[in-house]
């Protein structure tokens, strides 16, 4: 797979006030020169009927939409400049842009919370990007849209269709501008029946297909789960639903937060209070550990990276701010990552250069933040489909339903209870990875006659940033296999002694006469396993 995503070469044509781009590379147009929105509505919108499937859409009912090629370029500046043309669709550009991804090849999800849609961009070749997609749930309607298929064969080759179609199921339907032999013939080889109405503008035939419950499937067990699932079977049910999120750490509010946006309600219930454990530190550093770029599509750390960006930017409990990574072990290693991701992203920065005097030079991120978690907390409780109870749970009786108790008490049925309990998650599993503890603890002192800016935090093993006006966070101690959770003079002396190893002049000459420390602890755990499904 390529990993560092080529935006395209585009040339710009005039036509009847509209601009429309042209790829140099393929020699062919993004959208018909006749008009693209309205090519948009009458080659796919109306080609899949989504017209009439939309509108007869229940409530909460799941319905997806897969296209092969996306936008305009892949470079946001193209992609604004292609979209002013039209205005009527103005409100929804603006959020798409405002969220537009950064080119790093893997799946991007943006979201759409007031139009109840989200939208995963996969960044990559299709041959290599199609093979991986999970088919989590069927895609009912396909916009097949590469360029022609004489300029873009690739696009539109058996490897990419198989791979459509095993994300597909009875009642898919596709639509295309291109009536090629090689799409009509690989449809049709997988028993999908095909018509040719009139086309858009000056073209005479389109394609719209629809697979059918009686034309031979590719494959039973496929047929089997997707006729459970069809959005044509009457028998599903589509409706609120009632969640119960057990702990009210940042895991527990931003699982509310989601399901709140999708229009659930949700009950959180916290042992304490909200921020009780491992997220009540006053301020959260999003510091990725970024992997060699070949493996982002693949590196759950660099793909949340993205998506925790977009995602806590809509709050404000959310600080844009840079991060300093000191290269203290193998620096070439580190530093060589600015050569692979685009110079906006990461970029080097010499010891000389930095602004705190420091013998180190550092990868530079460009695009980072903090997160304060009570602001956080404050913001996702204030939601109108979220309420928070203080309750320890106990049990989950696990009938039809999840059914939740505190002791002897039943608090309530739901539809899904997810649990989120960090350390105390085992209790409620017969089978449950084993966690460990690691006791950590962040320090804060005031620095106010020597404030450091607000915009940069510094990583070095232990990391520091501007708290506030006055005050400068240190963190943190960290200690494997240990689960006690006093405050200890010995962890902040760490915490400021790591700062000393890599800024001994502003650790030692300014601060430590002035140390006002205040404290907070927590244990925290990490799984030894990579990733763990909660049962829902
Ligand atoms: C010192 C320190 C510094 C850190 N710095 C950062 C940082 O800068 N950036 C970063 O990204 N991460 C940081 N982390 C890690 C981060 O804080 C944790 O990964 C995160 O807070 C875990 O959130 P959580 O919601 O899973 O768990 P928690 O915040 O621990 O929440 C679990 C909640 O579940 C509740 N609970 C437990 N059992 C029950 C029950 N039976 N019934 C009801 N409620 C229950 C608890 O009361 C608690 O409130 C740091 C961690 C520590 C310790
Ligand atoms: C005609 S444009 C359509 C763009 C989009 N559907 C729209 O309406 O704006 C074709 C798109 O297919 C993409 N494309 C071509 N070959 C591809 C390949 N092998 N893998 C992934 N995308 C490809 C191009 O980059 C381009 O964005």
């Amino acid at each position: 797979m390529s990993h560092a995503i080529q935006t395209a070469d585009l040339d710009w044509q005039l036509v009847d006030g509209i601009e429309v781009p042209v790829s140099k590379q393929f020699g062919d147009v993004y959208f018909s020169k006749d008009n693209g929105l309205l090519e948009t509505r009458h080659v796919f919108l109306n080609g899949n009927d989504l017209p009439t499937r939309l509108t007869d859409l229940k409530p909460f009912e799941y319905f997806c939409v897969g296209e092969t090629g996306f936008g305009t370029g892949l470079s946001k500046p193209d992609l604004i400049r292609a979209l002013n043309v039209w205005p009527e669709l103005k409100p929804l550009a603006d959020q798409l842009i405002s969220q537009y991804p950064m080119p790093i090849a893997g799946c991007h999800r943006l979201s759409f919370p007031e139009q109840r849609f989200s939208l995963d961009l996969w960044l990559g070749d299709a041959h290599d990007v199609f093979p991986i997609m999970e088919k989590t749930a069927p895609v009912n309607a396909w916009f097949l849209d590469g360029f022609a298929p004489s300029c873009n064969p690739d696009m539109w080759e058996e490897n990419v269709l198989n791979n459509i179609v095993r994300l597909s199921e009875i009642g898919t339907t596709f639509a295309s501008f291109s009536v090629a032999g090689v799409l009509k013939r690989g449809l049709k080889n997988h028993g999908i029946s095909i018509s040719r109405p009139r086309g858009f503008g000056h073209k005479r035939e389109m394609l719209k297909a629809i697979w059918k419950l009686s034309e031979p499937a590719n494959s039973g067990a496929d047929q089997d789960i997707t006729q459970k699932k069809t959005a044509l079977n009457p028998e599903l049910e589509f409706n609120v639903r009632q969640i119960a999120v057990i702990g009210a750490g940042i895991a527990g509010l931003s699982a509310a937060w989601a399901f709140a946006q999708r229009g659930h309600q949700v009950t959180i219930y916290d042992q304490s209070a909200p921020l009780a454990g491992g997220s009540g530190n006053p301020l959260a550093l999003l510091n990725p550990k970024l992997c060699p770029i070949e493996q982002s599509a693949e590196h759950l750390m660099t793909l949340a990276w993205q998506h925790a960006l977009t995602h806590y930017a809509k709050f404000k409990a959310f600080r844009p701010i840079q991060v300093s990574q000191l290269a203290l072990k193998h620096p070439e290693t580190l530093l060589s990552l600015a050569n692979e991701y685009p110079a906006h992203i990461l970029s080097v920065q010499t010891a000389d250069e930095q602004k705190l005097h420091t013998e180190y030079s550092s990868l530079k991120l460009l695009a980072a933040g903090t997160i304060s978690p009570h602001q956080l907390r404050d913001e996702i409780l204030q939601h109108p489909n979220i309420k928070y109870i203080q309750a320890k749970i106990t049990k989950i009786e696990q009938l039809s339903q999840p059914e939740l108790f505190e002791n002897e008490n039943c608090l309530g049925q739901f539809d899904h209870a997810l649990v989120c309990s960090a350390r105390e998650t085992a209790q409620f599993f017969e089978h449950y990875p084993a966690l460990k503890p690691i006791r950590g603890q962040v320090s804060w002192l005031n620095n106010s006659a020597q404030p450091l800016s607000k915009d940069t935090a510094y990583n070095y093993g232990g990391y520091c940033m501007q708290l506030d006006d006055t005050h400068l966070i240190l963190g943190a101690s960290f200690h494997p296999g240990r689960e006690d959770t006093e405050v200890l003079p010995e962890d902040h002396a760490h915490n400021h002694e790591l700062l000393q190893s890599v800024f001994p002049d502003y650790a030692v000459q300014r601060y430590v006469p002035k140390v006002r420390i205040t404290f907070l602890y927590s244990v925290k755990c990490s799984l030894n396993r990579k990733f763990i499904v909660l049962p829902v």
